[in-house]
């Protein structure tokens, strides 16, 4: 079994999509931490119920590189290592140390078209809005490694979804949100299974 961190800033359903797939068997794994820069955050309850160590690092009190580095020490801190790390919902930018000490074992899930529809302040609804915006006709979630930019990472999965002429950034939001849980299981269970931290095929 390998052991996954997950990094959280909001209500956590990729976090439960994780949780779930760990407890059913389809993933092979044991969400080990759970690591929000809010306090307060729902993510943070779902992981307390399913008896999973909960962490805080406040990015009111962390600013930047800081945040980062108190992240590092809290997973250098987890009794018996993490072996792959999930940004599901993190709205801070990892930089420094730990993207070195954790590199190719980081993921990240995005609701949109990478490269396209990524970079600073591309996150959450403004994301839906700029699709719209753009008049595309196909958004997507997005499962990418994190290196040093913002959403710059190697695709490792992308499920398409349709844009109906009268979607609006909310509507567009729900549509991407039914698909992410999926896509971000399927995605680590193939960056384990290509780290060789796993023997499951991927799906
Ligand atoms: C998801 O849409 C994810 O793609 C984005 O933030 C949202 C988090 O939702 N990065 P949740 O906290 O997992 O419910």
């Amino acid at each position: 079994m390998y052991r996954i961190a997950v990094l959280v800033s909001g209500s956590g359903s990729n976090l439960q999509a994780l949780i779930d797939a760990t407890r059913d068997g389809r993933l092979h794994a044991r969400v080990e931490l759970v690591l929000s820069d809010r306090p307060g955050v729902f993510a943070l309850e779902r992981a307390r119920r399913a008896g999973i160590t909960t962490a805080v690092v406040p990015r009111g009190r962390y600013r930047g590189r800081a945040l980062s580095d108190r992240i590092l020490e809290v997973l250098c801190a987890t009794a018996g290592g993490v072996d792959l790390i999930v940004l599901a919902g993190f709205l801070s930018i990892l930089e420094g140390p730990v993207l070195e000490e954790y590199a190719g074992r980081i993921l990240n899930i995005h609701p949109g078209p990478l490269p396209a529809f990524g970079g600073r302040g591309m996150y959450g609804i403004h994301v839906h809005r700029a699709v719209l915006e753009a008049g595309a006709r196909e958004s997507a979630c997005t499962v990418h490694v994190v290196d040093e930019g913002t959403d710059t990472g190697p695709v490792l999965l992308e499920r398409r979804v349709p844009v109906e002429p009268d979607d609006t950034p909310e509507r567009l939001s729900e549509k991407v949100r039914a698909v992410e849980h999926p896509t971000l299981v399927d995605g680590v269970r193939l960056l384990a299974t290509r780290l060789g931290l796993s023997e499951e095929a991927p799906a």
